[in-house]
């Protein structure tokens, strides 16, 4: 059994596997461009972000109804289960459902349904985050918001992802003062392919309480030593960081250094079904590239559920927290 951890940066529409994206288009009748799952695999080949973010997008056309999301969800709470994720607190993107018709109603509904019963079917505790799209419009974001007012109950915060470079956190402060004022929780993807100014952007005007990826924040001392004082969680994910060659090889990992510098860092999968593993395979792959140690790993699982939004059930932070103490490797 693998270590018992909480994965907090994962985005739902990235756990898409080609087989199952295949099986939905032929419900939908939807064509999609490629012969088979095989052929489809072989495209997952990316340059940088965007690269990716252009077959990610392309391949949600094939998720239309509520029944699709509850699928996609249950697939990826299955696979999550069975690497120890015993927590889940999972992104989706509306507007990129939105803008293909499908209703945020669909969207939530379908995926409620599968992380309402997760924890019986598969012992997993999940929390929702929907994602503003940083390169849409802030008023898009501010609209998406309001779309979700009467989802909240299933809503535990707001995320930013998508293309980051030139969409700065500043271009969102209206909207995540809205979604702070609404009492939702604040995360953004910040410093993966953008600079370390993104990364204190994202804590000095939105407010977040954890980074998603936040790397090149160590090209910033100053900015690593707030980091730690403030015990920010990062939400690092090595496997997507080599796919979209943010970093060249998994032995070039900053993981190492960060721990050893006092970071609060975390370890996801971010779109699992693109960059070749979920959460265990990515803490696997890394600890044997940089050699992490037994007490390192056990840090990473704590850090886990430390920077999860646990907080309304603290008895059940502190549970998973023993289970991670009791462990042997
Ligand atoms: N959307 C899905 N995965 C993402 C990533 N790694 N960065 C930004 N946006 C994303
Ligand atoms: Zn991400």
């Amino acid at each position: 059994m693998p270590l018992p951890k909480a994965e907090l940066h994962l985005h739902i529409e990235g756990t898409l596997e080609p087989e199952l994206a295949f099986a939905l288009a032929g419900r939908n009748g939807i064509v999609l461009p490629y012969a088979d799952a095989e052929e489809l695999r072989h495209k997952y080949r990316f340059k940088d972000l965007q690269s990716f973010l252009d077959l990610y997008y392309e391949l949600m056309a094939v998720l239309r109804t509520e029944e699709d999301f509850t699928d996609l969800a249950e697939a990826y709470l299955a696979h999550a289960a069975a690497q120890g994720v015993r927590h889940a607190e999972i992104f989706f993107d509306p507007q990129a459902h939105r803008a293909r018709g499908v209703p945020m109603g669909t969207v939530v509904a379908g995926l409620a349904r599968a992380l309402d019963r997760a924890p019986e079917r598969h012992g997993v505790t999940t929390r929702l985050i929907m994602c503003f799209l940083r390169d849409e419009s802030a008023e898009s974001a501010s609209e998406t918001l309001a779309a979700a007012a009467p989802y909240l109950r299933h809503i535990t915060g707001v995320g930013l992802d998508s293309a980051e470079v030139g969409h700065p956190p500043s271009k969102f402060r209206e909207v995540y003062e809205e979604a702070a004022r609404l009492g939702l929780r604040r995360v953004a993807h910040a410093g993966e392919e953008g600079p370390p100014a993104y990364v204190r952007e994202a804590l000095d005007v939105l407010g977040v309480e954890r980074i998603d990826h936040g790397l090149r924040s160590m090209e910033d001392p100053e900015l690593v030593a707030r980091l730690v004082r403030d015990r920010v969680p990062l939400t690092v994910c090595p496997l997507s960081n080599v796919r979209l060659r943010t970093v060249d090889v998994l032995s070039d990992h900053p993981l190492r250094t960060m721990l050893e510098a006092g970071l609060m860092a975390t370890v996801n999968s971010d779109d699992p079904a693109y960059f070749g593993g979920y959460a265990e395979d990515n803490v696997r792959a890394v600890a044997d590239a940089l050699r992490l140690t037994e007490e390192q790993l056990r840090e990473l699982a704590r850090n886990s559920f430390l920077a999860s939004f646990l907080d309304d059930d603290e008895d059940l932070r502190s549970a998973y927290l023993a289970e991670v103490d009791a462990y042997v490797f």
